[in-house]
């Protein structure tokens, strides 16, 4: 039987190719939809903490579109660490919408509603870890 294509990875193709590095687009959006939040990275001058943290959920979306063994346990984790970062409840799982929603204005009429789905299920998942 074929392998299912994924449609979340289509979608990550297509952005790789409008977008080399959407680092900046993804906390551009991040903190104009929440202002609040930009004073959590004061202490990161050099964008390193930034850099790291998409680079981690990017590797939970892979992993949960792929092998699916890595992903939950890290974002449960990394949900509880969060909280002693100072993130408000419930805005951890808001960086995953951020970043469909900054792939999604990218890839304009290239986006489908097939990608969609695929986004909205696993944010689903992801929120659903606890
Ligand atoms: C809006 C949601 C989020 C906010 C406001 C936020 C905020 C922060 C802050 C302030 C730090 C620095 C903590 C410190 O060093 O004291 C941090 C670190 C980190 N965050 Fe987030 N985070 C969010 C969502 C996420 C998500 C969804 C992931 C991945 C699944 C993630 C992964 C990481 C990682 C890996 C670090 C450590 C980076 C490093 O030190 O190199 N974060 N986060």
């Amino acid at each position: 039987m074929a392998e299912e294509r994924s449609h979340i990875l289509d979608s990550l193709a297509l952005w790789g190719e409008v977008h080399a590095d959407p680092t900046d687009s993804v906390y551009a959006l991040l903190f104009s939809r929440y202002p609040e939040l930009e004073s959590l990275f004061v202490m990161d001058t050099d964008g390193g903490v930034r850099g790291s943290m998409l680079q981690q959920a990017f590797e939970c979306i892979m992993d949960h579109v792929g092998e699916k063994q890595i992903a939950y346990s890290l974002v449960s984790t990394s949900r509880i660490l969060h909280e002693g970062y100072g993130v408000p409840a419930g805005r951890f799982d808001d960086f995953f919408g951020v970043i469909r929603d900054s792939c999604r204005a990218d890839l304009a009429d290239k986006w489908s509603d097939a990608m969609d789905m695929e986004w909205n299920d696993m944010l689903e998942t992801f929120r659903g870890l606890l």
